[in-house]
C-alpha cells in the first residue's frame, strides 16, 4: 500500500522539526488531535551507517502506535548510506521515507547536506534513486524554493519532479530566507502547473506560516490543486492545531501532565530533561501568573521537580 494514495485530500502533515517531534510530542498531538501523518525529526544516513552513531540513530527512528501512519525523514550527502538507511526503515514500520533537501541549519549545510543539496542537484539525484531502488517505501522529498532566490524553483523543483517523488513538499522560502519573511504563497499556482506537467502523480504538499486546520482548508480553497498541508510551529500556538478545537487552560495543563509522563517514558535511553524545557510554554502561556510558573519550571532539573512547581501553582491558581 502507498500511504500518499491513502489519505483524505486535502491532507494535513505535522512538519519534521529536530528536537521537538520527538516520541514523546509526537503521542501528545495524537491525543490533542491527531494529523493525517507524522514526520519524524530527521536522521543522518551516515550516523546509521556507522557503527558508532547506529544506537543513536536507532534510537531517533523509535515509534509509538499512535505515530502510524509515519514517515522517516532522513538526510546527509552520501548515497551509498542513503541506500543502506533506506533499506532498513520498512521494518522498522514507517510507512515511507522523506528525503531532506531543505534544511538551512549551517553545521547540516557545511556537510553538503540539507539545502546545500539544492546547489548539488546531481548529487541530491543520486542520493534519492539510492533511496528509492533499495526499498519497496514510498519515497519523497522536503525541500524550499532555492538557495538565495525564489526564483530558483523554476529550476530546482524540475529537476525533482522528473524523479517522480511519491510527495513533495515545498517549504515557500529559499533556505538565505529562512524563516525571516512570510511564505511566498503566491508562487502556489506556478507550482502546481509544474507539478502538473511533469510529475502529475507526485503530491503537492505545501508548508510554511501554515496556522492550523482551518488556516489550511482556506488555503485549499484558494488552491484546491494542492494535496497537503504541513504544519510545523503552529503547533507551538496551539498544540490542537489540527482540529477546529481552543483548549481551555485546564485541557493544557493535562496535555503538559501527558508529556511529562511520555517523556519520562522515553528518557530511559534518549531524551535527557533541559529541551524538554523548550516545551513549557506551549502549555502555560497567555493567563496571568503564567511567566513566573514558567520561570519556575526553567529551574528545575527533573520530571519530578517539574510536577511539583506544577501541583504547588495549581493549589495556588486553583486550576482544575
Ligand atoms: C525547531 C525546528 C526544527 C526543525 N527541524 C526540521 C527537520 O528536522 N526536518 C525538516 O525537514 N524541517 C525541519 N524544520 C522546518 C519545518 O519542518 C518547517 O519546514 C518550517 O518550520 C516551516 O513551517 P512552519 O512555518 O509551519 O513552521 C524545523 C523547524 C523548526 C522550527
Amino acid at each position: 500500500m502507498n500511504i500518499w494514495n491513502n489519505l483524505p485530500k486535502p491532507f494535513l502533515i505535522l512538519a519534521p522539526m529536530e528536537g521537538v517531534t520527538d516520541i514523546a510530542f509526537r503521542q501528545v498531538i495524537a491525543h490533542a488531535g491527531r494529523p493525517d501523518l507524522f514526520f519524524t525529526e530527521f536522521t543522518n544516513v551516515s550516523s546509521y551507517a556507522s557503527e558508532k552513531g547506529r544506537h543513536n540513530a536507532l534510537e531517533r527512528l523509535e515509534i509509538a502506535p499512535s505515530d502510524s501512519p509515519i514517515i522517516a525523514q532522513i538526510w546527509g550527502k552520501n548515497p551509498e548510506h542513503f541506500a543502506e538507511i533506506s533499506s532498513a526503515l520498512e521494518s522498522l514500520g514507517f510507512s515511507g521515507i522523506d528525503l531532506n533537501f531543505g534544511c538551512p541549519d549551517k553545521n547540516v549545510n557545511r556537510t553538503g547536506g540539507g539545502a546545500a543539496m539544492i546547489k548539488t542537484p546531481e548529487l541530491a539525484v543520486e542520493c534519492y534513486r539510492n533511496a528509492r531502488s533499495h526499498t519497496a517505501l514510498p519515497v519523497s522529498i522536503k525541500t524550499r524554493l532555492g538557495w538565495s532566490q525564489p526564483e530558483e524553483f523554476r529550476e530546482w523543483l524540475p529537476v525533482l519532479l522528473h524523479e517522480h517523488p511519491a510527495a513533495l513538499t515545498v517549504h515557500l522560502r529559499t533556505k538565505k530566507e529562512m524563516s525571516k519573511v512570510p511564505a511566498h504563497y503566491e508562487l502556489i499556482p506556478e507550482i502546481v502547473e509544474l507539478r502538473n506537467q511533469i510529475s502529475p502523480d507526485t503530491k503537492l504538499i505545501i508548508n510554511g506560516d501554515i496556522k492550523d486546520r482551518a488556516h489550511a482548508l482556506e488555503l485549499h480553497t484558494k488552491y484546491p490543486e494542492v494535496d497537503g498541508f504541513m504544519i510545523g510551529r503552529g503547533v507551538f500556538q496551539n498544540p490542537y492545531c489540527f482540529t477546529d478545537h481552543r483548549p481551555t487552560r485546564a485541557e493544557l495543563m493535562e496535555l503538559l501532565n501527558l508529556h511529562l509522563d511520555l517523556y519520562e517514558k522515553a528518557s530511559s535511553h534518549t531524551l535527557p530533561y533541559e529541551p524538554l524545557k523548550h516545551f513549557f510554554k506551549i502549555y502555560i502561556n497567555n493567563f496571568p501568573g503564567a511567566s513566573d510558573i514558567r520561570a519556575k519550571l526553567m529551574e528545575t532539573h527533573s520530571v519530578a521537580e517539574a510536577r511539583a512547581v506544577l501541583g504547588a501553582s495549581m493549589i495556588e491558581d486553583n486550576v482544575l
